[in-house]
């Protein structure tokens, strides 16, 4: 596995490669868990070439969240990134992405940005299809790969890349889960034990209305009433928001018709999860 932490050396090891391959391209903001792991496999057996992007992005954080409490740990990282498949992990300061500053953005404006977590993360997705769009314009990758359990950040890159012609293929990878069914998450380290056990709430409550809604309950305003129920049971919970929308769109709707996503998000003290499940 070769590993660039500059723009140049990126430019390098790609010329290396040659234009005539495909390339699977993984962003994230590294601690990889489970997760990133099956998506870097997935790209892996359906490219040429893996490329891996650790970068933790500070455009994506507004002041007083928690870039500085991410957790990092780049030696872990690149051993794992090494065996699940990666021909290239690109480490690069925040210098080498914004070395003028971060000046210039690309956003997608709408409504799709602005509910669920652009609610309470009004800059967020803005940083986020800002330095997506400027790993694309680095590596041109064949395929990218992200995780279902970010499902707002699925549809506004989605969008970003229709909006804007990328020529690039997005594949949406499965939730992976924890043997007691916590999502996987990079922040799951940051919780205390108790909180821990607490947070199963999360996908307890999505799969309670996954089954009330496979039992023939189509109303969105009953489902939700259960999720929110459920979670607030938990004493250290903290709602941020539950809701459930149409799942291409992430438009409000009032009854399940057709694909409709049921997304939570919760804090725990200053660690804030995400979890959903799609009710189809
Ligand atoms: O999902 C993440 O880890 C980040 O939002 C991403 C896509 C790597 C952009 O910084």
């Amino acid at each position: 596995m070769k590993i660039a932490k500059t723009v140049a050396e990126l430019k390098t090891c790609l010329e290396a490669i040659g234009k005539d391959k495909t390339i699977g391209f993984v962003p994230t903001m590294g601690y990889l868990h489970d997760g990133h792991l099956a998506l870097i496999k997935a790209a892996h057996a359906e490219n040429d070439v893996t490329v891996l992007s650790i970068f933790v992005n500070p455009t994506q954080f507004a002041p007083g969240e928690d870039l500085d409490a991410y957790p990092r740990d780049f030696d872990r990282d690149s051993q794992l990134a090494k065996a699940a498949g990666t021909d290239l992990l690109f480490f690069p300061d925040p210098t080498e992405i914004y070395p003028t500053g971060a000046s210039t953005f690309v956003e997608v404006d709408g409504e799709i940005t602005k509910k669920l977590c652009g609610q309470s993360r009004p800059t967020h997705f803005k940083g986020v299809t800002t330095v997506v769009n400027i790993l694309f314009n680095l590596i041109y990758p064949t395929r990218a790969y992200f995780g279902q359990k970010d499902a707002q950040q699925v549809a506004v890159i989605k969008k970003m890349v229709r909006d804007l012609h990328l020529p690039v293929q997005i594949i949406v990878c499965p939730i992976v889960r924890e043997a007691d069914g916590l999502a996987m998450s990079s922040r799951n380290v940051l919780l205390n034990p108790e909180e821990r056990n607490q947070a199963l709430v999360l996908s307890q409550s999505l799969a309670s209305a996954g089954a009330l809604y496979q039992a023939g309950e189509g109303s969105v305003k009953f489902l939700k009433d259960k999720i929110v129920s459920q979670i607030s049971s938990m004493p250290l919970t903290c709602i941020d928001y539950v809701d459930i929308l149409d799942f291409e769109t992430l438009e409000s709707i009032e009854s399940i018709a057709s694909p409709a996503l049921a997304a939570v998000a919760v804090r725990f003290e200053k660690t804030r999860l995400l979890d959903n499940i799609i009710l189809d």
